[in-house]
Formats: C-alpha cells, sequence, structure tokens
C-alpha cells in the first residue's frame, strides 16, 4: 500500500495522520515545503520518501512535480487532511488513476456555493444564498434575500471576512472590508445554536461520528477577543435535539458524493427545532478536535482514519464515555505572558478531569487570536455528565485570566 501524503508535517497534527498511516501498514510518500532537514525526527522514521516542493499552494505546479518524482513507482493512494490541499490531492489521483474522491467530487466540499447546491439539490435545508461578485450583486441579493444576512468568502476559512448584516447600512460596512476579496456568498443568517458533525466515512458511510456544540457560535468567538471559546463534544448522540443533525449529516454525505476519510460539517439548530446546513469539508476539523474525539472515546483516529483511507476497515471501539471540553484562552493585554490566575485553584479542584493543559508559559509571546483559534492555549477537559463538563468548562473560561505585557 503505497501512499502519497500531502503536507505531512504542517499543521502539526499532519505528523500524526504520517504516523497513523505507517502503523497501518502504508508505505508512506510525503510532499511538503518544509526542507527535508527541518523535519522531526519522529515524523522522518514513518515516510519512506519526502519529496520538498517550492510553493504547496501552487497546485498545477505540485501536481507534475509529485507525478514526475513518482515515475517508475507505484501509487495507491493520495491522501491530504489539511483544507488546502484536498484539491490537489484529488487532482493527483485523476492523474495516477487512483481510487478516491475526483476533482469534481471535492469541488463540493471546497466550494462553499457549489455545497450548498448540491446539498439542496438533495431536497435538504440550506440558508437560502446568492453568490456575489460585486456590490451592485450583493445590494441586488440583499433585496432578494431580505435581512438579517451573512457575508462570507466562497472559500473561506476561520471566519475571516466573514459579517453578519442586519441592515442596508451594516451591508456597505461590511462591503467597504470585502473589497479584496473577489468572490463571496451572501445567505440568510440563520439564528440558533450551532453544532459539528464530523465522521470517519467509508464509502460515504460513517465509520465513526461525532458531534460538537460550538459555545458561542464560531461568528461571535471570532470577532470578540474577551471571550474564551467552548467547544464541547456530545456524548450522548442518540439524544432527539442532536439525532436531527446527524441524520441531516449523513444525508448530506451521500449528497456530495464522498468517499473514504475525515469529514467536518457545521449545522445549526433553530429555536424552532429546525436543523439547517452550515457547510462542510472532507477533511478533520483543526484546533484540537481530533484530539477531543479522541479523549471521548478513547480511541486513536489518526490510525483509524489512516485504516479506513488503505484498508476500508474502522477497527475502534466508539462507545462514548466522556463529553470532552476544549477551552480556548485569550490573554488580557500585549506582548508576553506575564501571569496566569485562577489556574492553580482549578488544577486543585478539578484537576482529575483535565486532560491536556497547553496554556502558554508564562513569557512566551501572545499569539494572534484572529490569526488562530488556538489563542494563547488551551485546557481539555472531559466528564461522563454534559453538565458537569459544561460547568467545568464554564469555570474555565470565567475564572482563569491570562496577562500579558
Ligand atoms: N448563514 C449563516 N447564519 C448564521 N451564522 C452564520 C451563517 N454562515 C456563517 N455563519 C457564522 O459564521 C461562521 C463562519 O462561517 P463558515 O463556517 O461558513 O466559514 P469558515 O470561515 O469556513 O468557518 P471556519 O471557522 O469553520 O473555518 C459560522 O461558524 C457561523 O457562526
Ligand atoms: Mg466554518
Amino acid at each position: 500500500m503505497k501512499v502519497v501524503f500531502l503536507a505531512p508535517s504542517y499543521p502539526p497534527e499532519m505528523q500524526q495522520y504520517t504516523r497513523g498511516l505507517a502503523e497501518v501498514g502504508a508505505t508512506v510518500y510525503g510532499v511538503g515545503d518544509a526542507p527535508v532537514g527541518s523535519l522531526p525526527t519522529s515524523l522522518k522514521r514513518h515516510m519512506a520518501d519526502y519529496l520538498q516542493v517550492p510553493k504547496l499552494l501552487d497546485e498545477d505546479d505540485v501536481v507534475n512535480r509529485v507525478h514526475a518524482w513518482m515515475r517508475g513507482r507505484s501509487v495507491d493512494r493520495v491522501a491530504a487532511n489539511w483544507e488546502v490541499m484536498v484539491l490537489t490531492a484529488a487532482r493527483l489521483r485523476e492523474r495516477f488513476g487512483v481510487p478516491g474522491m475526483s476533482v469534481d467530487t471535492v469541488r463540493g466540499f471546497r466550494d462553499k456555493q457549489l455545497m450548498k447546491d448540491r446539498v439542496a439539490a438533495a431536497g435538504l435545508r440550506v440558508p437560502r444564498a446568492v453568490r456575489v461578485r460585486s456590490a451592485t450583486d450583493a445590494r441586488e441579493g440583499a433585496a432578494k434575500l431580505g435581512f438579517p444576512l451573512v457575508l462570507k468568502p466562497i472559500a473561506g476559512a476561520g471566519s475571516a471576512d466573514t459579517y453578519e448584516v442586519r441592515s442596508a447600512r451594516d451591508l456597505e460596512v461590511a462591503l467597504a472590508k470585502m473589497t479584496h476579496v473577489e468572490e463571496a456568498s451572501l445567505e440568510e443568517f440563520i439564528e440558533g445554536e450551532e453544532f459539528t458533525y464530523d465522521t470517519v466515512s467509508i464509502g460515504g458511510k460513517p465509520a465513526f461520528a461525532n458531534v460538537a456544540q460550538y459555545l458561542p457560535k464560531p461568528l461571535i468567538a471570532r470577532s470578540n477577543e474577551w471571550v474564551s471559546p467552548v467547544i464541547i463534544t456530545v456524548r450522548d448522540m442518540a439524544q432527539p435535539v442532536i439525532a436531527k443533525g446527524v441524520a441531516l449529516g449523513d444525508k448530506v454525505l451521500t449528497a456530495l458524493n464522498m468517499g473514504d476519510g475525515f469529514t467536518h460539517m457545521e449545522w445549526f439548530r433553530k429555536p424552532d427545532g429546525e436543523v439547517v446546513f452550515g457547510e462542510i469539508g472532507c477533511r478533520p476539523g483543526g484546533a484540537c478536535l481530533v484530539d477531543q474525539m479522541n479523549y471521548t472515546c478513547d480511541i486513536d483516529l489518526f490510525r483509524e482514519w489512516a485504516r479506513a483511507v488503505c484498508w476500508k476497515a474502522f477497527e475502534a471501539p466508539t462507545r462514548r464515555k466522556y463529553n470532552v471540553a476544549i477551552i480556548f484562552k485569550r490573554a488580557k493585554g500585549q506582548g508576553r505572558i506575564s501571569r496566569i490566575t485562577g489556574l492553580r485553584e482549578f488544577m486543585r479542584d478539578y484537576g482529575e478531569h483535565v486532560v491536556d493543559q497547553k496554556l502558554l508559559p508564562i513569557g512566551s509571546p501572545r499569539r494572534n487570536w484572529k490569526h488562530t483559534l488556538l489563542s494563547d492555549g488551551w485546557i481539555i477537559l472531559r466528564h461522563p455528565s454534559w453538565d458537569v463538563a459544561k460547568k467545568l468548562a464554564d469555570i474555565v473560561a470565567n475564572d482563569i485570566t491570562m496577562y500579558a505585557e
């Protein structure tokens, strides 16, 4: 089983997928832009060979170079788990003639308007939306759709350039900030709670499935620095309120012709109980979501993903044991972390529930909270009871404070 894996070293969790591939018996050919000398030994030992390309995001160039590099060697799979590489992987699959999702299928997971069109064509509920390329398009779209609306880039990530638009005035303000964005989606604003639906799928059917709730919604967490964003995996997925989202998610996978691998979907539950599709990617969620899912069941999805992709099998138990919460912290002030209050007391009282603590140590420079959801670090904790997990997460959010100066 020879697997070309794109971007094996960055983002850092990709090193875990590389390990997973090696552990299920694959011979891994890594392709990245980092010099081979800079790769950690712990990663290099899982790869049979590595190609450094000058520009990882130059699709044509990467496709040509990888094709030439693998000449004379067989290829069985091409995989990527980083959003910006999933189309390149699909192009390489077509070039090598290996199984896996086609370019057209993957476009349905990358292009936000196309994905909504395909999901809607399957009779599923999506926000009403129009694709806009100019301010005039946007004003016409707003007249057609009515307020409130959301304006966001077609190929966005991390809620960048995403604006809540409640009036014609808001629209002008948002348009003025979006002049550098070529193509955007203007859509009906869905009020309600926001969840994920994550899977490791085999032939479009989930071998593993997960729901997590965002507290608060990402758009609010990404627009207000004082918020400590919380994401909690839901242990009991059979609850009626979640079950509707799961059913929607499964139908979305079919509608988009999902193959083997990770999916990460976002969906809304309106106050009246209706569930609405948000967006989906054919890759894992970022910001430690896979770690959270692993802690939910005490399993290793880095390896099970690899098994699904290579052998169409999944061997880990899927019994859910915990609600797993991650709480991201943002320091007050600028510069370097100078002080953390409340952490010692929290660990003394509730440390037994904490499975990971990665708050930036004193002296480290702050991270840019707009650029990374990781913020100035995080705590992951878990509990079999949702209410307790939520309460502990609230304590971390409210009573632990980081300072920078
Ligand atoms: N139609 C909508 N109604 C209400 N809120 C929305 C809508 N579209 C987007 N949002 C909010 O904006 C956030 C970002 O939008 P979306 O998920 O489409 O973009 P993204 O930038 O790809 O997100 P991510 O942060 O997952 O990378 C959503 O998580 C949600 O909170
Ligand atoms: Mg999103």
